[in-house]
């Protein structure tokens, strides 16, 4: 999009990705995304926050045609979506030098063949002057990756966070102006790639409140003027808290292991716990994420497909384990025609989740009385292990 002044002598220059629907050719973009490069003037020199995916690189380079100087190219974080394009930046402005964190650096060499003496590696605190505007970089590792660092423009009290606070949302708004919309995309960015790191990232809110901003420029999705609307999403997230909730991801290829879910939704319902059950036949993995952000309890449901647990299962355990949620109760139900190492297998497939297992059922055919009655018997298991964890409170979001 053409640029934007979001503040005196700061241009938001947005790349809309509106077509793209898959994300590291894994996580699905139900509302595509954005790039978003910052262009901060200063009276004495001029500094590019990030740039753009590659295959938006017009994008960019059409609205910097009218810019006929730049002194430094800020890459804050070196995955390709922002710093992409950083190597035909250095090329249109042969005295421009690249500002990056020091593990960045090497990034940046290996992954896009960035000269070393174009590079000037910044401390944590560091600052840089542009005359009557000053960044200030962050270290804020592991949002989410290694390297990952914010800037501070405190003249124009702006906190530019990249990935950090970002949402995939392709729009035309600067600004959030649709707030459930955002939450969800924020929530479901947070979720598909800072979760796993929601420990060290705690510590990287306290490291941001410190600092005197008034507006948060994440390099996807829209900027947000209020602040505390993500920053407290975040606290939020990464707490210890959890809700009263179960999310069960299951497959059934022939109706017996669906039976069994029905079941167990409704009995879990009737014990005031709230259940998001995905078929993973058909299920918005994101969604999924989502709902493991919060969750206290997750019960997997499988057929056995050559004495394991479906592909579609294993697919979606090696996720939940791969994101780290806050999990305590696990439980994995399911059928078999002769022979099942199912419950075996998924267990295996979950160290990262340090969880209490609450029960497993497999069921032999077509559930049974007696399949229903442990049903009932691990909706009280989860409903008790609930109520007597401090750490599950009612969902008041
Ligand atoms: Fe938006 Fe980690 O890149």
């Amino acid at each position: 999009m053409y640029a934007r002044e979001i503040r005196p002598g700061v241009r938001l220059i947005a790349s809309v990705h509106w077509e793209r629907r898959l994300f590291d050719a894994l996580i699905p973009l139900p509302d595509g995304t954005s790039y978003n490069a910052y262009l901060v003037e200063g009276s004495t020199a001029t500094a590019l926050v990030d740039t753009t995916d590659p295959e938006l690189r017009g994008t960019l380079l059409d609205e910097l045609d009218s810019v006929s100087s730049i002194d430094y190219v800020v890459s804050l974080h070196s995955e390709q979506d922002h710093s992409g394009v950083i190597p035909d930046v250095l090329a249109e402005y042969p005295k421009s030098k690249v500002i990056c964190s020091k593990k960045a650096q090497e990034l940046l060499m290996t992954q896009l063949h960035v000269p070393e003496d174009r590079i000037r590696v910044v401390d944590d605190g560091e600052s840089i002057s542009l005359g009557d505007k000053t960044l200030t970089f962050v270290s804020t590792p592991w949002v989410h990756w290694p390297e990952t660092m914010v800037a501070h423009l405190p003249e124009s009290k702006i906190l530019f966070s990249c990935d950090f606070f970002g949402s995939h949302l392709a729009t035309t708004d600067v600004y959030v102006t649709d707030k459930p919309r955002v939450y969800e995309a924020a929530k479901r960015y947070f979720a598909e790639i800072m979760m796993p790191f929601r420990n060290v990232i705690k510590g990287n809110l306290d490291k941001v409140a410190a600092l005197d901003f008034e507006l948060i420029a994440p390099s996807h999705g829209p900027l947000y003027d209020d602040p505390a609307f993500i920053v407290d999403a975040y606290r939020d997230w990464v707490s210890p808290q959890m809700k009263n909730e179960v999310v069960l991801p299951y497959v059934s290829m022939h109706g017996s292991t669906h039976q069994m879910v029905t079941y167990l939704i409704d009995e879990l319902s009737r014990r005031g716990v709230t259940v998001n059950a995905f078929d993973l036949a058909v299920t918005d993995i994101g969604k999924l994420a989502i709902a493991l952000v919060d969750a206290a309890t997750i019960i997997v449901g499988t057929p056995t497909v050559q004495f394991g647990p479906h592909p579609s299962v294993v697919y979606a355990t090696y996720l939940a384990n791969l994101l780290r949620p806050k999990l305590k109760y696990a439980a994995i139900i399911g059928s078999y025609g002769w022979q099942s190492k199912a419950v075996d297998q998924i267990a295996a497939m979950i160290p990262n989740l340090k969880v209490d297992v609450l029960g497993t059922i497999m069921q032999k055919g077509l559930p049974t009385d007696e399949t229903f009655a442990e049903l009932d018997q691990l909706a009280d298991a989860v409903a008790a292990a609930h109520a007597a964890d401090e750490t599950v409170v009612a969902d008041t979001q």
